[in-house]
This record gives structure tokens, C-alpha cells and sequence, in this order.
């Protein structure tokens, strides 16, 4: 018979704790669609950094700093593996993180650049100008093929597009027609969304990128890795999964006025301040 003792220690134990998944706003829905799609029995806990976003124009040194601040509350929360829902913050701050804490890291930038480089050899990829500059996605789809052609268009206008429910306002077609142009002029074969707000677009870049591009969403991977490396550390959920938690540091009505058209149901969503939580260096306000 299970004694409280055990009942307790099962409670807390690592397979029934929740998955953080995190990004600067909206755009790591697109992961938690692919979670609900490939990893139904796990609990998930997610975090908007809407008070910050967006993250793509911002500094290594802020996206460092932001990323560890999420990343302690998480750890406070117990969760038993962190997705970087961020193409931005794995760009500029997995490797660091993932040497400083004690918990499973993904990043969406690895599984999603080894799956452009198995479709396409003319490949274009669309990111936030801190991604692009970064150039990891160059230096991750040329490592996986080394002779797939890459070029790289920074989008800054589409995450304040997303974030403030202007995706279907007239102007934003002409928008995505000009940054997408210069990469539809290179005859790509495979369109990689490089910020997981982009996928959101898809209804709009679906009226004029020709059907022969394929689009490569790396939520599809990452949460694809997520799963193997769930299942190698034996810690999948095999009890019943508890309702998705959401947490913002903006505005909770905004976020779930916008959330709730891309989400089974209206999320329930909940404000919290990072602004306090210990990190390791300060600011570069230069
Ligand atoms: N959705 C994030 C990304 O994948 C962040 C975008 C932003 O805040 O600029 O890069």
C-alpha cells in the first residue's frame, strides 16, 4: 500500500512537473501548438515576456540577462525541462545558460536549421535582426550541409504586427512582400521561420510565396527533440496532464485577447514581475 510518504515524494517527483516553455511574447504559441500536437500527456507552464518584447532588436547583453531572469523563475517553479520558444534567445544565449543550470535546455535553432538543410539547398531565413546578425542559422544549416545556400532577411516590423493583432490589416501583406522579395529573387527551395511569432504570418505569406517553397517551422523539431530527450531521461508525464499555467510580464488581457485565436481555449493568464529575480550581471545600458 502507498504510504503519505510516497505519495508525496511522487507528487513532486521530476515526471509529473511541468515543461517551461518561454518567449518574448505570442510567438512561443506556435511551439505550444506543437507541444499539444506531439506531447499531449505533458503539463506545460508558459511565460510571455510581453513587458520586454520585442527581444530582436535589442542587445547579446539584455537577451543574456532576460533570458537568465526567466530561466530562475522557472527553475523556482521546478519545472523539469526549459524550451527556448525564442529564436532570439537561442541565438545569443543557450550555450551560456545551458553551462549554468542544472536543467534541460532546447533552443529552436539546432532542429530547425538540421531540417532546412535535409529539404532545401537554396534556403532563405527570416529572423529578427539580433538572429540574423548572429548568423547561427548560417552557421548551423552549413554545418549540417555544406552545400546548401543560405541568405538571411531580418523582419523587425512582424513581431509588433503579431503582438498587436495587425495581421490582417492591408499593409501587412505589402510588408511581408517586401522583405520576402529579395529571398523569392534568389529562386529559394525552402523558407525557414527564424522567430517563432512568423508562423503566425503564414495565412499572408501563403498569398504570394509560391506553393514549391517549403516552409520549415523549427517548433515542429524542437518539440520532436523534446520528446526523445523526455523519454532518454525517463521522465515523460504519465499521469494526467494539468491545464497549460500562462504567465506574463505585460499586460495579461492584451495577451490573451490575442492568444485565445491560435488556443483550444481563452487562456487564463497571470502577471508576473522578473524585474526582481537574482542574476548574475547587470544590465548594459550603454
Ligand atoms: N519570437 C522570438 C524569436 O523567435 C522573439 C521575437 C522578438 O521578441 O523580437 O526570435
Amino acid at each position: 500500500m502507498q504510504d503519505r510518504f510516497t505519495f508525496a515524494t511522487k507528487l513532486h517527483s521530476t515526471e509529473i512537473a511541468r515543461i517551461g516553455v518561454f518567449d518574448s511574447g505570442v510567438g512561443g504559441l506556435t511551439v505550444l501548438q506543437e507541444i499539444y500536437r506531439q506531447l499531449p500527456q505533458e503539463s506545460v507552464l508558459y511565460f510571455g515576456d510581453t513587458a520586454r518584447v520585442p527581444y530582436g532588436t535589442r542587445s547579446a547583453t539584455e537577451i543574456l540577462q532576460f533570458t537568465r531572469q526567466t530561466l530562475e523563475w522557472m527553475v523556482a517553479q521546478q519545472v523539469k525541462m526549459a524550451i527556448m520558444a525564442c529564436n532570439t534567445s537561442s541565438a545569443l544565449a543557450l550555450e551560456t545558460v545551458r553551462a549554468e543550470y542544472d536543467l534541460p535546455i532546447l533552443g529552436v535553432i539546432l532542429p530547425g536549421a538540421r531540417t532546412a538543410a535535409r529539404y532545401g539547398r537554396r534556403i532563405g531565413v527570416i529572423a529578427t535582426p539580433a538572429t540574423v546578425n548572429s548568423n547561427a542559422y548560417l552557421h548551423a544549416i552549413s554545418e549540417a550541409n555544406p552545400n546548401a545556400q543560405v541568405w538571411q532577411v531580418a523582419c523587425p516590423e512582424f513581431v509588433p504586427i503579431v503582438e498587436n493583432n495587425r495581421i490582417a490589416a492591408p499593409e501587412t501583406l505589402k510588408i511581408a512582400q517586401d522583405y520576402l522579395q529579395p529571398l523569392l529573387d534568389r529562386s529559394i527551395d525552402t523558407l525557414v521561420y527564424g522567430c517563432t511569432h512568423y508562423p503566425h504570418l503564414e495565412p499572408v505569406f501563403r498569398q504570394f510565396v509560391p506553393p514549391s517553397i517549403q516552409f520549415v517551422n523549427p517548433a515542429v523539431a524542437v518539440v520532436a527533440a523534446a520528446a526523445k530527450e523526455l523519454q532518454v531521461l525517463g521522465i515523460q508525464n504519465r499521469l494526467r496532464p494539468l491545464p497549460t499555467e500562462f504567465f506574463v510580464s505585460g499586460d495579461p488581457a492584451q495577451f490573451t485577447h490575442i492568444a485565445a485565436q491560435w488556443l483550444p481555449t481563452v487562456p487564463a493568464v497571470r502577471q508576473i514581475s522578473l524585474s526582481n529575480t537574482s542574476v548574475s550581471e547587470p544590465l548594459d545600458i550603454g
